[in-house]
């Protein structure tokens, strides 16, 4: 295709004749979908620190001293992929699926790649979507509607006297107490197991591939930063999609998933 990179024709090149691909995403391939990532400039942990966040002891502790800040970060976190929807990014990895076998493993909880069609996503990182007891056993779904509801209700809860009771009660949907029972998002935080049995297929998957896509990742935290690794020792070709981060891959396809996996499929496809 004309003013493809020569880059590009190579990994279509391999994705075109592998047998099994997975796309490993982090939070870059959810960026053009309205979702901030979390350690770019503006990133999620440059507002919000994982000390005091990312662990739920943090954020208790943050709670109990400051009610508007976990408001805050609730909000940020939340609100954004309430409102989301597939980038193009996704539609694409989506479209991948039409002609090769492809599996998804993602570190984001948005949902967005069932949203646009993929059919098999490991969701390693949980899901915002799901409600959990505390020891991590399905409860319940909320809807998109649910959730965003539940911000406005954090936003008023947090604006008057009695800051913490009114939010928890304002959260009641996706967090908080019933009868001696303790429940929360389905999410995994900082120092917790990856959800199963998506981590254990995850791995299965990164071993047995012959090609790994890794789109939008800086592939920093352990254990999902594993994911490549397992695929390289498998003897898969790595290709990295990332304005910034090239994953050490042998291919960097430089620029944003929106933009450069549309431009991959219709390679791969032989438009
Ligand atoms: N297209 C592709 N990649 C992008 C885009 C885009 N439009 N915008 C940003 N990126 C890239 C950044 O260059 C960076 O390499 O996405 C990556 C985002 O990296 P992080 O913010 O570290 O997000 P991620 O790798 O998903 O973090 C992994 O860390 O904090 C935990 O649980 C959290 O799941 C998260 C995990």
């Amino acid at each position: 295709m004309a003013g493809c990179s020569p880059e590009t024709r190579r990994a279509a090149a391999w994705i075109g004749s592998a047998r099994r691909v997975v796309v490993f995403t982090g939070a870059g391939v959810s960026a053009e979908s309205g979702i901030p990532t979390f350690r770019d400039e503006e990133g999620f942990w440059q507002r919000f620190p994982p000390e005091q966040f990312a662990t739920w002891g943090g954020l208790t502790k943050t709670a109990l001293r400051e009610p508007a800040r976990v408001a805050e970060f609730v909000i940020a976190l939340v609100e954004p992929i309430a409102k989301a929807a597939p980038s193009r990014g996704h539609a694409a990895i989506s479209e991948l699926e039409s002609f090769l076998d492809v599996k998804v493993i993602t570190q984001n909880i948005d949902e967005l790649h069932q949203e646009a069609g993929s059919s098999t996503v490991r969701e390693i990182h949980g899901t915002l979507f799901d409600v959990v007891s505390a020891e991590g056993r399905f409860l319940w779904r909320v809807s998109r509607r649910e959730l965003i509801d539940t911000c406005e209700r954090i936003r008023c809860a947090v604006s008057g006297v009695l800051k913490l009771p009114r939010m928890l009660l304002a959260a009641r949907r996706i967090m908080g107490w019933s009868g001696r029972r303790v429940y929360r998002p389905g999410i995994v935080l900082f120092g917790e197991s990856l959800r199963e049995p998506d981590w254990s297929h995850a791995q299965l998957d990164a071993g047995n591939c012959d090609v790994m896509l890794i789109v939008g990742t800086s592939a920093r935290v352990w254990p999902a930063a594993e994911m490549p690794v397992i695929a390289r020792e498998a003897g898969a070709k790595l290709i990295a999609v990332d304005p910034v981060e090239d994953s050490g891959a042998e291919l960097w396809l430089r620029g944003p998933a929106g933009e450069v996996l549309p431009e991959l499929i219709r390679m791969v496809r032989g438009d």
